[in-house]
């Protein structure tokens, strides 16, 4: 096993923050985590998959493990469905190409997202409509202390929007080491109403698009809208739109009538964070070397060599002033570690 120290973590997260790990192991096979593990005890241990969901705010002074696992198989299908099982460590973009290459439908709406497979059921990830949430079968799963393997279910991972159990009362205990998906080989179901998915595939004269179609769709309005990692430091989203009663909407609606919000029931309804923090006064704003970026006001971006400390302040102000002007407190969706 390969163990670096004093590495720097700029490329193993997407914002590029530049931090330290005092200790650096990448894994390729499971036995070799079996043995960090065992090896490692009760003592601290850091987990890295594709990097892309977190803001590290600070040096890293234990062991950080690159879950680096790689394979996609099928484990069952039928005429109609196939069950599909990918190592953490496969990039999700990559996973979902796979699975377009090969006709298998449900996930062409999260085309483009950056992460890796192993991250995806701790924040449920979802665009346009549809949700990890609504394909996954089951996760294997390691304890990142005792050794312990397990497997969760859709039923044991209480799902909700950007939610699971793995960030919830589970949080910082397991490592995804596979997850398992249920797709469709025939009759696909698409969806095309949210946003402007719909829309593009009129404009392009589309009328019975394939999975292909709506993942070409996805990839061209992420790619307008959403800054590549690659160029650009960003972890997505870095809030959850909130969600507020029915009360608090019309009466913000009142003094704002172009606001956006959307049913969730006839009580609740989520207001777009982006549009908060536009209003706000935010949107394209630099601040030293990190900023809000000029096409999606919910991402933060890195023009460089900000630090994390610099990004998490520049989010607190956010979350001040929206709180003052709207009184809404908007929740990171980013992990801060
Ligand atoms: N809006 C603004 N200003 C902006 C951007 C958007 O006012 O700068 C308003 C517009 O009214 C727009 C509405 O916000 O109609 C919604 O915008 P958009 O469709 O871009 O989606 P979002 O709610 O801002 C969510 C997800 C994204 C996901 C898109 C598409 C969250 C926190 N974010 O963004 O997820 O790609 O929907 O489904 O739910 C991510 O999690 O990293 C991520 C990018």
């Amino acid at each position: 096993m390969n163990f670096e120290n004093n590495i720097s973590l700029k490329p193993f997260n997407t914002f590029g923050v530049d931090v330290i790990a005092e200790q650096f192991v990448s894994i390729h096979d499971e036995e070799m985590l079996e043995k960090i593990i065992s090896k490692n005890g009760t003592q601290p241990l850091f987990i890295i998959g594709g990097g892309s969901n977190m803001l590290l705010t600070k040096d890293v002074n234990c062991l950080v493990v690159h879950i680096n696992l790689k394979g996609i198989s099928v484990v069952f299908e039928d005429n109609d469905f196939v069950q599909v099982k990918s190592a953490a460590g496969e990039n999700w973009h990559d996973f979902v190409l796979w699975c377009l290459d090969r006709n298998y439908g449900g996930i062409e709406n999260l085309a483009l997202i950056p992460g890796s497979v192993g991250a995806a059921p701790i924040q449920n990830i979802g665009a346009y409509g549809v949700e990890l949430k609504d394909v996954f079968v089951s996760c294997d799963a390691i304890n990142k202390y005792s050794g312990e393997k397990k497997r969760f279910d859709r039923n044991n991972c209480d799902f909700g929007y950007r939610q699971s159990i793995f960030k919830g009362i589970e949080k910082g205990k397991w490592i995804i080491t596979s997850v398992t998906f249920e797709l469709s080989k025939t009759n696909h179901r698409l969806k095309t109403t949210y946003g402007a998915i719909q829309e593009h595939l009129d404009d392009m004269n589309i009328k019975e698009p394939s999975i292909r179609d709506i993942a070409q769709v996805v990839i061209g309005i992420r790619s307008t809208k959403l800054p590549d990692p690659k160029v650009l430091g960003n972890s997505g989203s870095f809030f959850k739109n909130p969600v507020v009663e029915k009360f608090k909407k019309d009466s913000l609606c009142i003094e704002n009538a172009d606001m956006p919000f959307f049913e969730l029931t006839p009580e609740t309804y989520k207001i777009p964070a982006a549009w908060l923090i536009e209003q706000s006064g935010f949107k394209g704003k630099r601040y030293g070397d990190c900023g809000v970026h000029n096409k999606q006001a919910l991402v933060i971006v890195n023009y460089g060599n900000a630090t994390g400390k610099e990004i998490f302040e520049l989010a607190s102000t956010i979350q001040n002033e929206v709180e003052s002007k709207f009184g809404i407190r908007l929740e990171m969706e980013v992990n801060i570690l």
